[in-house]
């Protein structure tokens, strides 16, 4: 893996969850995953991010939960892509961790909404740029009905679901996509 940060960052992949392999991630590794999410810049020290890791029997069982919770809705309430909602169970239980990302606002809403969500995106960079450099893949999930899913996982009414981080052993690699020139999307006023 990268030697230096602009290895690393340009090493890093979005795996999608069948090319995961399912060996346990310790403990400690999704420690420091976390730890180091928290050294993200946030305005006002805010701090706007919580995670909830789901792991084995409990991942999978929120997957169940999801996925029939969706079902439910699709007869019940409203149209729901049955197809996407077994892909993404699929996925998650395919997955040995899931990390549920949420944002949470301070009391007094003193920051902009779009801040703390930039604060947290920023948090999962760190994570998945520390998972890059320890060799092992990421995927953020963030499929349309995950406003659904916040009931199921108690997610508070200050605070919104911002998907799932998906870390682990890669089976398979995917090559990058790359990315077009920079100076294409770049004004330099000098
Ligand atoms: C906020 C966010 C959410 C994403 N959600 C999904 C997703 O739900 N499904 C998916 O296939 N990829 C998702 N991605 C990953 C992108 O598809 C991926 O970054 C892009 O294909 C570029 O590949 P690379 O990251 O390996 O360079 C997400 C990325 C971000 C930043």
């Amino acid at each position: 893996m990268g030697e230096n940060i602009s290895d690393i960052i340009r090493n890093r992949r979005a795996t999608p969850p069948r090319f995961f392999k399912g060996d346990k991630i310790e403990r400690k590794v999704i420690e420091l995953l976390l730890e180091n999410a928290s050294w993200a810049p946030t305005h006002k020290i805010t701090e706007p991010w919580r995670f909830k890791v789901y792991l084995g029997e409990s991942k999978d069982h929120l997957a169940g939960r999801i996925f029939e919770m969706l079902k439910q809705n699709h007869v019940f309430y409203a149209s729901v892509n049955m197809q996407k909602a077994e892909k993404f169970t699929e996925g998650m239980n395919k997955v040995p961790v899931a990390i549920a990302i949420i944002l949470q606002r301070d009391e007094a809403e003193r920051i902009p909404e779009w801040e703390e969500t930039a604060a947290v995106a920023m948090a999962v960079q760190n994570m998945w740029l520390t998972a890059t450099e320890l060799g092992l893949g990421g995927f953020w999930s963030t499929p349309e009905f995950l406003p659904l899913i916040g009931n199921l996982i108690d997610i508070l009414p200050s605070q919104k679901l911002l998907g799932f981080f998906y870390v682990g052993k890669v089976g398979l690699e995917i090559p990058s996509p790359g990315r077009n020139e920079i100076s294409l999307k770049t004004e330099w006023y000098d």
